[in-house]
């Protein structure tokens, strides 16, 4: 009998045959999609394998009367509504530690990409412009300047490690004080962008960290402020951040994620000093891999009774 539900658009093939493969699966692209299967089907759905940043709350819950288990492709699940899941009786899991190498690795690369302008060098050297009109304006040292972690978390500490080994004078903020000599905790953000010159962000999305990081944290940054954001759009005041990058505010942004994606805000495509990814921190063959494996173990682990591996709620 069909028990498992795959709820979203973005499943690869191999994504969906691990799941296919192992479960009696029914497909659904987005929640329209769910009226489509017929009562009988959705009342034997134990398990929602969840892909994708669409809203997941009561209302699709309430068409899977028989609904055990939402297990998120993902270490984020600010999408899914997990105090009406909770109410509900339903166990959520998502996918943590798997992804915190790679999206530490991003967050580093865009770090780097964005104080040594490598977009647009990288147009200079492929086009011919080198030639033609000679070296570029010189950038700006990153290795030894100041950096501020935006939530020291199990991503956020990874990216510290990281840029401790490029010798910068780590400050973060956080809720509490964690243990590591050297490095500068700051109770609140902006007294942490006031101390330093790139922001790097790492905390989880959902309403508590909504504008976190507030347009008087992003003026405080300064002139020579740079924004790195690997979390979610929603954890910056977005319309503040863009209004500093145009102005010169700030120095520039390295940015993972946006609001409203994958359709962002055409006025960042009209800035130099900003890079731009398509929310790519997880996005390699081994940590997409480790994600599909977890989240289809959990699924598993609910459906013969045993404990979840990585339970939210
Ligand atoms: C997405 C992510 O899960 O883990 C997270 O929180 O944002 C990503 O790894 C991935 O893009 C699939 O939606």
């Amino acid at each position: 009998m069909t028990n498992v539900l795959l709820l979203g658009a973005g499943f690869t093939a191999q994504e969906r045959a691990r799941l296919t493969g192992a479960f009696d699966t029914v497909s659904a692209a987005q929640a329209d999609d769910l009226a489509a299967i017929d009562a009988a089907t959705r009342a034997g759905i134990k398990a929602v394998a969840f892909k994708g940043h669409l809203p997941l709350g009561a209302a699709i819950m309430d068409q899977l009367p028989g609904l055990g288990v939402i297990a998120n492709f993902g270490v984020g699940y600010d999408a899914i509504d997990v105090t009406a899941a909770s109410e509900r009786g339903i166990k959520v899991t998502n996918t943590p530690d798997v992804l915190n190498d790679d999206v530490a690795d991003l967050a580093v690369a865009m770090l780097l990409a964005q104080s040594r302008n490598m977009i647009v060098a990288e147009a200079r050297a492929r086009s011919g412009l080198w030639a033609a009109e000679g070296e570029l304006p010189l950038n700006r040292k990153a290795s030894g300047s100041s950096v501020g972690i935006v939530g020291l978390g199990r991503i956020g500490r990874e990216i510290a490690d990281r840029l401790a080994a490029f010798k910068m004078d780590i400050h973060y903020s956080s809720r509490s004080e964690k243990q590591t000599p050297g490095w500068t905790y700051h109770s609140d953000v902006v007294s942490l962008a006031t101390a330093v010159d790139f922001l790097v962000i790492a905390l989880v999305g959902g309403k508590e960290t909504e504008k976190h990081v507030s347009a008087e944290a992003i003026a405080a940054l300064g002139p020579r402020g740079v924004v790195i954001n690997i979390s979610r759009g929603t954890t910056v005041d977005e319309a503040a951040l863009l209004e500093a990058l145009e102005s010169g505010a700030i120095a520039g942004a390295g940015l993972d994620v946006f609001l409203n994606e994958p359709n962002i805000d055409p006025r960042f495509a009209a800035l130099e000093n900003v890079v731009l990814q398509p929310h790519q921190g997880s996005g390699t063959v081994e940590t997409r891999t480790a994600m599909a494996v977890l989240q289809h173990d959990n699924i598993a682990a609910f459906l013969s009774g045993q404990d979840l591996l990585t339970p939210v709620n």
